[in-house]
């Protein structure tokens, strides 16, 4: 197992696309700040200009983790120590940045942003049955269900008391909103698994609540405690909800066309679950008699048979169907891009609009 690194820092972890890029092993990662000769893609070039807020987090992060009960400091440190991409505490830290914000309010909650996540994930994989995440079994897999989602309980609380700490009512409100979206998200998506006639609408209502939820107020918190008028606070909301389309758009698609060693978990866990995504929406809209009939048996009837997902893919990729995916998040991502453009330009602003790009990207 890894040890966190002797300063405290958590590591940054990429399962990685770097890696391919520079012809490295595929579960080569790479670790924000410490890839001395690697080209750095977006979203680690934030990272390193952020690193010195980042150190902050990352111990408040720990600290807030601590229980007299060893089991949550153990299970918790587990996924924490993995690393994971810290997006969303990325995104708080550089709208807090661009706007020059001079408190420190953004760090608890960028913290706390990174807690719900966390949280989350726990939850989502216990109710995914998946056995996979940052390259590790997943908590599921190593202590069981009960122990993921009490320690998942545990986190969400710490995200609030955190929260609180921030001392902004409105950036409290904005995330507390954000945790109970994400929780109707998650259950919109339980009530729709198995459904083959889920339409582009009800995926997009599913997407925007359990994922673009918390990405729209990671970055709107950082223009509600830095006194922002309500449309420059509209305008950051608008730039995380559409990053964070964007990025489920690339993750569903990647659970089709990625590989689990670049991804740190297991591809096609959406096809066994019979969880419909845009992919499969997209094939099932341009299925023929026959093709409908396989998509029924294996979503709705869930008889799945060894080379089923191999036809799914095949499927898929006849109807253009992944394409069409990167296509819709290109979009989304070109929104987030548009909804920053009312900004001054800064370092900062750069580095936001590069990650837009970037989580698009990752898929290739
Ligand atoms: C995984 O999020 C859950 C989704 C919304 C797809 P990330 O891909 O940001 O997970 P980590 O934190 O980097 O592991
Ligand atoms: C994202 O959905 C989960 C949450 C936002 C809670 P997924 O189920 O697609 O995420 P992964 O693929 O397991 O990371
Ligand atoms: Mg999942
Ligand atoms: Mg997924």
């Amino acid at each position: 197992m890894r040890r966190l690194p002797p300063d405290g820092a958590i590591p940054i972890v990429w399962h990685s696309t770097a890696g391919r890029r520079r012809g490295m092993s595929l579960d080569t990662t790479v670790t924000a700040g410490k890839a001395p000769t690697a080209e750095l893609n977006a979203a680690e070039r934030l990272a390193d200009m952020a690193q010195s807020d980042m150190r902050r987090v990352d111990a408040l992060i720990l600290d807030r983790m601590g229980s007299p009960v060893p089991l949550i400091p153990k299970l918790a440190r587990y996924l924490v120590e993995a690393g994971g991409k810290r997006i969303r505490p990325l995104i708080t830290l550089a709208t807090a940045r661009m706007l020059s914000y001079e408190g420190d309010a953004q760090l608890k909650l960028a913290a706390a942003v990174e807690f719900i996540h966390t949280a989350t994930l726990l939850h989502d994989d216990v109710v995914d049955e998946s056995d996979l995440r940052r390259g590790r079994k997943s908590a599921n897999i190593v202590w069981g269900n009960a122990p993921s989602v009490l320690v998942g309980d545990f986190l969400f609380a710490r995200a609030f008391m955190l929260m609180v700490d921030a001392e902004s009512l409105p950036a409290l409100h904005s995330l507390s909103r954000a945790a109970s979206v994400i929780a109707e998200g998650e259950v919109r998506q339980l009530a729709a698994t198995g459904d083959v006639n889920v339409s582009e609408a009800s995926y997009r209502a599913i997407i925007e609540a359990k994922t673009a939820a918390l990405f729209a107020a990671a970055a709107e918190v950082s223009g509600i405690v830095a006194n922002r008028t309500e449309d420059e606070i509209a305008a950051l909301d608008r730039y995380g909800r559409e990053i964070g389309l964007a990025f489920q758009l690339v993750d569903d698609m990647l659970d089709y066309g990625g590989l689990s060693a670049t991804l740190g978990k297991k591809t096609g866990d959406d096809f066994r679950e019979g969880k419909v995504t845009l992919p499969v929406t997209i094939a099932i809209a341009a299925a023929d008699d026959e093709e409908r009939a396989f998509w029924t048996r294996v979503i709705a009837d869930k008889d799945q048979k060894d080379g089923d997902f191999e036809h799914a893919l095949d499927l898929i990729s006849k109807h253009g169907a992944l394409q069409a995916t990167l296509e819709a998040a290109r979009t989304h991502a070109a929104n987030a891009r548009e909804a920053l453009s009312g900004f001054p330009d800064n370092v900062w602003k750069t580095a936001l609009i590069d990650l837009a790009d970037f989580v698009v990207e990752r898929a290739h």
